[in-house]
């Protein structure tokens, strides 16, 4: 006997509750970036496992910027490190990787990791990993706007904005799914979520 799965084709995570779950174990809120981390790997690996399409993971806003210098550079450093060591992991479960966001409002060698992991892995078939790093959903679709106004057409229409968004080859999002209990959307991939459907869980990220 066979049984159908019904897989989302497209999942988007806010990761959220790192700073939290860090303040329960009187950790500092970097421990509890590194936690989540790791939390993220095994969920990749997992999506990967079962055969999802798509994961999107919200990994830094355009927002985050007024978090304190040393949080950001802490986050910096480890999203580096992250890229660099994990080609491996990439490699063995043909996951590709893409970035969603401003690249160029991040340093310059934050944008040369993640571009020599988007080329890296762009002909892997597996899982597609979108990273959203510097992103916020407004900032997309204004980009977009103005990428199309670029082209000086004089009416714009949705398929002209979905198509200059960041990555116009994935799908809209169908789950989204927040950690800690917040039930807000952040800015997270504003234009794909129209019609997603949201879940919402008291879990921590790093748990
Ligand atoms: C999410 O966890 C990770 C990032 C935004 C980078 P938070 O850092 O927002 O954790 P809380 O919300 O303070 O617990
Ligand atoms: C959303 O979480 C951003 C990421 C997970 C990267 P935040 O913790 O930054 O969101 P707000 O500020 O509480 O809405
Ligand atoms: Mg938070």
């Amino acid at each position: 006997m066979s049984f159908e799965v019904n897989l989302p084709n497209h999942i988007g995570f806010i990761m959220d509750g790192n700073g939290r779950w860090a303040k329960e174990r009187g950790l500092l809120r970097t421990k509890g970036h590194q936690q989540g981390l790791e939390s993220a790997k095994i969920l990749i690996k997992h999506c990967s496992d079962i055969g999802i399409k798509y994961v999107s993971l919200y990994v830094f806003s355009t927002e985050n910027w007024k978090r304190t210098v040393d949080e950001i550079n802490f986050l910096m450093i480890l999203i580096k490190n992250h890229l660099k060591k994990e080609y491996g992991f990439y490699k063995k479960n043909q996951i590709k990787v893409v970035h969603s966001g401003d690249i160029l409002g991040l340093p310059k060698d934050v944008q040369k990791v993640i571009s020599d992991a988007v080329n890296e892995t762009k002909d892997y078939k597996g899982l597609t990993v979108n990273l959203l790093i510097n992103y916020g959903g407004r900032n997309e679709i204004v980009r977009s706007v103005n990428k199309i106004l670029s082209s000086k057409v004089t009416e714009i229409t949705e398929d002209d904005i979905y198509k200059n968004l960041d990555n116009p080859d994935i799908p809209e999002v169908d789950l989204m799914i927040r950690s800690s209990g917040e039930q807000r959307l952040s800015n997270f991939l504003l234009w794909q979520c129209a019609y997603s459907e949201f879940y919402y869980s008291n879990v921590l990220w790093p748990d």
